[in-house]
């Protein structure tokens, strides 16, 4: 196994840990909506943005306890926003990380409930770490109609309508590229202060990986299966999407992608051997089979 993939491994175990401690216990009342809440929560995903918090961490300082709860945060946040995604009022989804989709699962109204609780349960966590009203409210603006919910918003409106390029760039950079932009900047903060010069290459990585990763949301939903994805394939097409391969073929999408990365790694050269995670991040994000 390599280095990095020792590493993910860990930053996986880490935040499995930090989501098991802030969920409520599933003997507390509610219990059903606990249970939910640990069902999506759990066990699953990637863990791309706690990496990115963690690698943002690591590029200025240590990573400490409140990188785990920016990570464990951003997560929350995340995990509510493709609980969300999959109700049948958006993508209407059956399959997440390989099991059914909550609300499946359990039922429509538990599933917005999760997904209400867990955003709420993301600020408890960083609050209680002890976070500054800057990052809160960095978290907040990420997620809010300025952020995450301002591209989901475009997303529906733009199905079956063709966009052009800026307008998929806007879509995609806040949809996806918000929570990433917070899990780096969030990161970074959570172990020392960022001097300008710092912040504005986390920033510019940051919009490209961003890009960069939905942009192979886009490619792997067209390319993979649904086995390997651990969520239904094909369904943008199905569903007359607004996606990168409205505009442009598989190859020209990846080859975008990689664009972003190669631009991602310019702007982090400045970190050099502090940046490295963060580098192979970029990586992997346009590598991945999943
Ligand atoms: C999927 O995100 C939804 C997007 C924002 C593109 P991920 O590909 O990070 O999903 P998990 O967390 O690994 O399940
Ligand atoms: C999801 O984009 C973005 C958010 C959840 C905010 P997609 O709808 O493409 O994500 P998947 O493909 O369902 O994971
Ligand atoms: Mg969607
Ligand atoms: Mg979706
Ligand atoms: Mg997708």
């Amino acid at each position: 196994m390599t280095d990095f993939a020792l590493w993910t491994r860990a930053i996986q175990a880490r935040t499995e840990v930090v989501l098991t401690r802030t969920l409520p216990a599933t003997s507390l009342e509610p219990r059903r909506l606990h249970e939910a809440m640990r069902y999506v929560a759990l066990g699953g995903g990637k863990r791309v943005r706690p990496m990115l918090a963690f690698a943002a961490a690591e590029a200025i300082g240590a990573d400490n306890a409140l990188t785990e709860a920016a990570a464990g945060a951003v997560e929350l946040v995340h995990v509510y926003s493709l609980t969300h995604d999959d109700l049948p009022c958006m993508d209407d989804d059956d399959l997440r990380r390989g099991k059914p989709t909550c609300h499946v699962q359990y039922d429509q109204a538990t599933a917005l409930l999760v997904g209400d609780a867990l955003q709420s349960a993301a600020f408890e966590v960083l609050a209680e770490a002890g976070a500054g009203a800057e990052m809160i409210a960095l978290l907040a603006r990420a997620a809010g109609s300025r952020g995450m919910c301002g591209g989901q918003a475009v997303d529906i409106a733009s199905t079956g309508k063709p966009l052009d390029l800026a307008e998929l760039e806007f879509m995609h950079i806040h949809k996806t590229g918000a929570l990433i932009r917070a899990a780096v900047l969030l990161g970074a903060s959570s172990s020392g202060t960022l001097a300008d010069p710092q912040r504005a290459a986390l920033e510019h990585y940051a919009k490209c990986v961003g890009l960069a990763f939905q942009v192979m949301d886009d490619v792997l939903d067209a390319e993979s299966d649904t086995a390997t994805l651990g969520k239904t394939a094909g369904k943008d097409a199905q569903q007359g999407k607004a996606t990168y391969l409205t505009l442009m073929s598989i190859k020209e999408a990846r080859d975008y992608a990689r664009e972003q990365v190669s631009d991602a790694l310019i702007a982090i050269a400045p970190f050099g051997e502090l940046g490295r995670r963060l580098g192979e991040i970029a990586r992997f994000i346009v590598e991945r089979q999943f």
